[in-house]
């Protein structure tokens, strides 16, 4: 018997992106999900996103927003409160109602399943840490490392927002792509399709188009960029050009900090983080 199962992580609070995947997966007919972690933060409706995911009997672990959130909780990230590079994540925290309060506490760190004879390790970020970034291509020790050390046939991660699904010496490794901060110009949400039927495994890599418009829209109706305008900038622009801005925006800013001799902030301190913003943001439009 052949079983189909979607796979999908990195939604991060994107509700356009999400129903997407949703409603095809609807028109596939597929019920079975695995979702590997950070439901919430940098997309206006994590909210909403989680409500929906909490109300699936999908299979979901924690991601290290997910963490960030309990550990926040817990007391662990006072230093982020305050800080202005912080707010989106500020922002989201607040809006999450009590259920989800309760649902990100009651999920897991990883998970181990079986289907039709396939054992299936899934996190978020490998098998050893929430928030490791695992590259085949750029970070080979490691991720071969990682796979030999793997007791399943398959392991699930996300994290990295990049897509693939790839053999190692007789054990497989997917990674989804991000639902909801994709860098893929054009072509939209991402998850994966997998299969399997009589001990074997193969994996449909799928783009889900919407309307980044909408999107655009949310950020600005809900309030998230009006409570952060440079974050929120960044990720709908790495949405628009396919490249991780926000991720180039924190080096710009890391850098401004170096060159103004700061070394021991736990934070971005917000005249840099604003700076950073300003600068490199108008700079690469009018590039
Ligand atoms: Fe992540």
């Amino acid at each position: 018997m052949k079983e189909t199962i979607a796979v999908m992580a990195d939604i991060h609070g994107n509700l356009p992106a999400f129903l997407a995947i949703k409603a095809d997966l609807r028109k596939r007919g597929i019920e079975k999900v695995i979702v590997a972690g950070d439901m919430i933060s940098d997309c206006p409706d994590s909210d909403e996103v989680l409500t929906l995911v909490r109300k699936s009997e999908w299979i979901v672990i924690k991601g290290n927003r997910e963490q960030y959130f309990l550990d926040h909780q817990a007391g662990h990230l006072n230093h982020w409160t305050h800080a202005r590079q912080m707010s989106a994540l500020m922002w989201t925290f607040d809006k999450l109602g009590r259920s989800n309060r309760a649902y990100i506490q009651s999920l897991p760190d990883q998970k181990r399943i079986e289907i039709g004879g396939i054992s299936i390790r899934i996190t978020h970020g490998s098998p050893d840490s929430l928030s490791e970034l695992l590259y085949p291509d750029r970070k080979r020790e490691r991720f071969e490392e990682v796979m030999n050390a793997l007791e399943e046939d398959l392991l699930i991660c996300g994290h990295s927002h990049n897509q693939w699904f790839l053999e190692q010496e007789g054990k497989w490794a997917l990674n989804p792509g991000s639902a909801g901060i994709h860098f893929n110009k054009g072509e939209g949400a991402q998850y994966a399709l997998l299969s399997i039927s009589e001990g074997k495994l193969s994996a449909r890599l799928i783009s889900v188009p919407y309307s980044l418009d909408e999107l655009e829209k949310r950020f600005h109706d809900s309030g998230l960029y009006q409570a952060s305008p440079h974050w929120s900038r960044s990720i709908i622009d790495s949405l628009r050009e396919g490249e991780n801005i926000s991720l180039l925006m924190i080096d710009y800013a890391l850098n401004l900090m170096e060159r103004e001799g700061i070394t021991d902030a736990l934070t971005i301190p917000d005249p840099i983080w604003d700076r950073a913003g300003e600068e490199f943001l108008k700079n690469r439009n009018r590039g």
